[in-house]
């Protein structure tokens, strides 16, 4: 008898327990709590392309120390093929062989949302990157090479 009842209690105190733990779970989100998160997130991101990717306000106001000469445009976009085109595609649309391989948003070069930025901020992400975009610090020296590059990518804005 006494054995009997230990079970039993022992058996209450499951099923409590039980309770206690599905009482617990409205704090858990619900599919449809964490989709609306999500979707917050990716509407933020496209208003705050730019604060998304933190740039430093030195390198926003940073001025090209190269001209967009003929020959400078030349070597811009030969460095640009040889180093950026496998992502960022030829035109700079985000459509290189590589670029299925990420989830970030790889921009689009020829919108005019990416050319409203300075040309330091593009200088600096390009130059220093963050997640999936590679850090070029040591792949290009020599920064003036970088402002060429930039000086092309300047060149890709679509016409509308
Ligand atoms: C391995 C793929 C890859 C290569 C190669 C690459 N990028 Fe990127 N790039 C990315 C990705 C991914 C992002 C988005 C990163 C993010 O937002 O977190 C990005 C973002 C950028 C941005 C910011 C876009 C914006 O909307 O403001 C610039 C500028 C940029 N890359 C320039 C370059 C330049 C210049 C080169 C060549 C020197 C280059 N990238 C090479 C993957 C690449």
């Amino acid at each position: 008898m006494k054995n009997v009842s230990i079970i039993g209690l022992l058996v209450i105190g499951l099923i409590f327990q039980n309770c206690k733990n599905n009482k617990t779970q409205p704090a858990v989100l619900n599919n449809d709590e964490i989709e609306t998160i999500e979707i917050v997130d990716i509407l933020e991101s496209e208003k705050e392309a730019e604060t998304k990717w933190i740039v430093p306000s030195n390198f926003k106001k940073m001025k090209n120390p190269t001209y967009a000469t003929d020959d400078n445009l030349i070597i811009g976009k030969a460095l640009y093929t040889k180093h950026c085109i496998s992502c960022h595609g030829k035109s700079g649309v985000g459509d290189g062989p590589k670029a299925d391989e990420f989830d970030s948003d790889i921009g689009d070069f020829t919108s005019k949302k990416f050319h409203s930025q300075t040309e330091g901020t593009i200088y600096y992400k390009s130059y220093v990157g963050q997640h999936d975009m590679p850090n070029y610090e040591k792949k290009i020296p020599g920064t003036n090479d970088m402002w060429l590059i930039v000086n092309h990518i300047k060149t890709l804005e679509r016409q509308e």
